[in-house]
């Protein structure tokens, strides 16, 4: 093989990768067969959201499949979805976003919860984050949850550092790392989403 085959090779090889990687693959840790096709569907920026996705997917028994939506998955084949986010500067995850701006007209009558994980955890300006998903996925179904998350300074990019870095000065309190995702209040959502939805 000469060099240029052999590097076109490779590229074909690159492009094969994506390809498998656009298709969405799940996050399967306990795969058990549900009577229902059950989906989480996630936005994260820095893990959190994903996180509680999996935790919500235990809380169902291990059904459920967890999809980023950066990796443009394809939900058609699902009965019942979850959708979740992080929330930045008071908005949705952007890729998220995007995926539903595309997607969510196609599965949005089977959106049976939706959860947001942010700063301001479960208070009033936490709930109003809800209200960017509800619209995203154009509908509002009964079971929402708003979850406290958490902030690893050194996982951040230096937009969001800086970001974050105002905020604290802003509030007059410590940059510093917080963790109040707690992955009990996650199994209890995905007990009562499976119960309810
Ligand atoms: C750049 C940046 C902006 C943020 N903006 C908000 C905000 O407007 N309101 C809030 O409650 N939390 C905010 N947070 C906190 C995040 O929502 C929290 O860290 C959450 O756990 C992020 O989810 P993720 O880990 O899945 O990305 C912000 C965090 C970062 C890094």
């Amino acid at each position: 093989m000469d060099r240029r085959t052999f590097l076109s090779s490779v590229v074909m090889a690159g492009g094969a990768t994506l390809l498998v990687a656009s298709q969405g693959n799940a996050l399967r840790f306990f795969p058990h067969t549900g009577k229902q096709k059950w989906a989480v569907l996630f936005g994260s920026r820095y893990g959190a959201a994903r996180d509680a996705s999996i935790w919500i997917s235990e809380g169902m028994g291990g059904i459920a499949d967890v999809f980023d939506a950066r990796e443009n998955p394809d939900l058609s084949s699902f009965e019942a979805v979850v959708v979740g986010s992080g929330i930045y500067m008071g908005k949705i995850d952007k890729p998220l976003d995007g995926y539903l701006a595309k997607n969510a007209p196609h599965f949005s009558s089977r959106i049976k919860a939706l959860f947001i994980v942010c700063g301001a955890g479960d208070t009033p300006r936490g709930q109003g984050f809800l209200e960017g998903l509800t619209k995203a996925c154009g509908v509002k179904p009964p079971l929402t949850k708003v979850f406290p998350g958490r902030l690893t300074r050194r996982l951040l990019n230096a937009e969001d550092y800086k970001v974050e870095e105002g905020v604290a000065k802003r509030r007059n309190q410590p940059y510093e790392d917080y963790d109040r995702l707690q992955r009990k209040d996650c199994l209890t959502f995905g007990e009562e989403t499976l119960a309810k939805g």
